[in-house]
């Protein structure tokens, strides 16, 4: 795609990867992404904003053959799907200079072995003068890496945001026209690499609170002409209170947790709590991530099998544990065949969840009656617990 304009003198470049499905072997992308990048010509200095995932290169480097000079480079971030192409960036201008966060020098410097005299790093707050516009960079840390940093184009009031209020969509527009589809894609985002560091992101937004802010130019998704959108979305997913809602990641070997499942969902249902049910066999992990944003409680379902949790169930037990979700409840159901060590593995797996483990259901073989109740019962406690917490 050929550049595009957002304002005079500021163009949006970049590429848009309709055929990603993947991020880091991992981050399921069932709508794409892009990577964004921005070129701002000042009257003195024109500066390129963050670069291209490196298969983009090529579409990059084309989109800059009448771009006769580049004085300064910004990477805000220093993983790869921004940041990679930078070394073909910097030798197509050699005079160019690389501005980063301190840490991201350091890490720019081992990820692409970028030399170290071609960095400016700058401090929190600092500004450079490209002539009649200004920029200042703004340290964000943990978005979701160490190093992380947003610029604020003073003059025209857009934040360069990186990943940072970003979403992964694959899109010819280049402002959101669907709200409710970003909103999406956004929270999905912010799931799988923000959660687990909300505090600081909440500390990254009271700074930004200060700015007046017109436009949000995210390096994934679309830009937002209505920041506020974006940013009370991250208030909320931050500081909103956690809902009535169980979120059910399960697995089933020979249908009796799949049973256990089933009856389980009923009992909290007629109780007036949502479910949110995944079975790890088949399911985007994203959406999980998502659901975990939420819900005021998890229950894990598993077999038992060579002695413990069956590896999905322990992979949902890992996702959960490194995203620490704000859940205040935590339970297991399940059936096994002779015996084994189900709970006590999966609560060994989660320390980093600060939830009040419910007594957990596991029925041996098919689930009996008193299983059914065992489970009516568990519905029960969480239904009370959640009303107690002012959830309804
Ligand atoms: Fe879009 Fe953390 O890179």
């Amino acid at each position: 795609m050929k550049p595009r304009k957002i304002r005079d003198r500021i163009y949006w470049m970049g590429s848009v990867d309709w055929d990603r499905r993947l991020f880091d072997s991992l981050i399921p992308l069932p709508d794409g992404t892009s990577y964004n990048a921005y070129l701002i010509e000042g009257s003195e200095k024109t500066v390129l904003v963050d670069t291209v995932d490196p298969p983009m290169a090529e579409e990059l480097l084309s989109q800059l053959q009448g771009v006769p000079k580049i004085d300064y480079v910004i990477s805000h971030h220093a993983e790869q799907d921004h940041s990679g192409t930078i070394p073909q960036v910097l030798e197509k201008y050699p005079g160019a200079k690389l501005i980063t966060t301190p840490k991201a020098k350091g890490m720019l410097i081992d990820l692409l072995r970028i030399p170290e005299e071609c960095f400016i790093t700058v401090k929190d707050a600092e500004t450079v003068s490209l002539g009649d516009k200004t920029l200042k960079f703004i340290h964000t840390p943990w978005v979701h890496w160490p190093e992380t940093m947003v610029t604020y184009l003073e003059e025209d009031r857009i934040l360069f945001s990186c990943d940072f209020f970003g979403s992964h969509i694959a899109t010819t527009d280049l402002y959101v026209t669907d709200e409710g589809r970003v909103y999406e894609a956004a929270k999905r985002y912010y799931a799988e690499i923000m959660m687990p560091f909300r505090k600081v992101i909440e500390k990254n937004l009271e700074k930004l609170a200060s700015y007046d802010i017109e436009m949000i130019a995210p390096s994934h998704g679309p830009i937002y002409p209505r920041p506020s959108f974006i940013i009370d979305a991250y208030r909320n997913w931050i500081l909103g209170p956690p809902l009535n809602t169980v979120v059910l990641p399960y697995v089933s070997m020979h249908e009796s947790t799949r049973r256990m499942v089933d009856y389980f969902v009923s009992a909290l249902v007629e109780r007036g709590v949502r479910v949110e049910q995944f079975n790890l066999a088949v399911t985007d992990i994203g959406k999980l991530a998502m659901a975990l944003v939420d819900a005021a409680t998890i229950v894990i379902g598993t077999p038992t099998i060579l002695g413990g949790p069956h590896p999905y169930a322990a992979y949902g037990a890992f996702l959960a544990n490194a995203l620490r979700p704000k859940a205040k409840f935590l339970s297991i159901i399940g059936s096994y065949g002779w015996g084994g060590k189900t709970v006590n593995v999966l609560a060994g797996m989660i320390p980093n969840l600060k939830v009040e483990v419910i007594e957990p259901v596991l029925a041996k073989g098919l689930p009996s009656e008193n299983d059914l109740k065992a489970l009516e019962n568990l519905a029960e406690t969480i239904a009370t617990k959640h009303k107690k917490h002012g959830m309804e």
